[in-house]
């Protein structure tokens, strides 16, 4: 299958070959990076997964990805464009998820950073979590395609295919930043777990290794429980080229 990643307002105009897993571009296209997560890199975060399981791919990273003409415009502002598609899949009655992280400088591990989402195909979640003073608070943001927001420095955040077809977004992020992800190794993934139950439907699970959950939110990008730093109106990358200097802040450290 052939995913068209592109917005009918986007001059950038990339698809996504299911096959191959590879992005697909008439025009010349940079790309940093292609790489893969599999079950056994992240096999102890599904918790009714056996230990005889067979590997697998579970998603797929394209990073550092834009036309030639503009990665002196990436590269001066210190940011980087990049694709996550995440497979239609369940493991162990788990809806397939991404490891899940949190952002910090390179060069001051102490202080977070943000990173400015884009959802682009399928049907997911942005599960986001931040330690409370008697528990964790936990939001689930059910997004849709064209659904743009920003994951604040403080928060914890991964992905989950709630759907039958590849959950595909974007991200603009710091190329200064790295990706934290100890807290889900320690406890063997978030605080919530999205099971598919009997008959269909979503049953959540609360992951007995963290502390009880302080409070947790369903919404979606327009009820958001923080305050965005800024928002944008069109297609990420698009409004990224037209106005680098709006994205500086996810080069701030916190
Ligand atoms: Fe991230």
């Amino acid at each position: 299958m052939i995913v068209d990643l592109s917005f009918t307002d986007s001059a950038f105009k990339v698809r996504y070959d299911t096959k191959s897993n590879r992005l697909v571009s008439e025009k010349d296209l940079l790309i940093q990076e292609n790489a893969v997560r599999m079950l056994s890199d992240m096999d102890t975060l599904f918790r009714d997964l056996k230990p005889d399981f067979k590997d697998e791919p579970l998603y797929y990273m394209i990073n550092g990805v834009c036309y030639p003409e503009h990665k002196e415009i990436f590269d001066k502002s210190n940011l980087k464009y990049e694709y996550t598609v995440l497979l239609p899949k369940l493991i162990a009655g788990e809806y397939l998820k991404a490891h899940g992280h949190i952002h910090y400088v390179k060069a001051c591990p102490d202080k977070g950073m943000m990173e400015m989402m884009e959802v682009i195909h399928g049907k997911g979640y942005f599960l986001l979590f931040l330690p409370g003073d008697n528990g964790f608070d936990v939001t689930i943001v059910k997004v849709k395609r064209g659904d743009r927001f920003i994951v604040p420095k403080q928060y914890y955040h991964l992905t989950i295919n709630v759907g039958d077809e590849p959950f595909i977004f974007s991200d603009i992020i710091s190329q200064s930043t790295g990706g934290d992800y100890s807290l889900l190794k320690q406890k063997r993934g978030a605080p919530l777990l999205v099971f598919k139950d009997n008959a269909g439907g979503i049953r959540y699970d609360w992951n007995k290794n963290y502390p009880p959950i302080e409070k947790i939110s369903v919404c979606d990008v327009n009820t958001l429980p923080y305050k965005q730093a800024f928002t944008i109106e069109g297609p990420l990358y698009d409004s990224f080229i037209s106005d680098p200097g709006k994205f500086e802040i996810l080069n701030e450290p916190y």
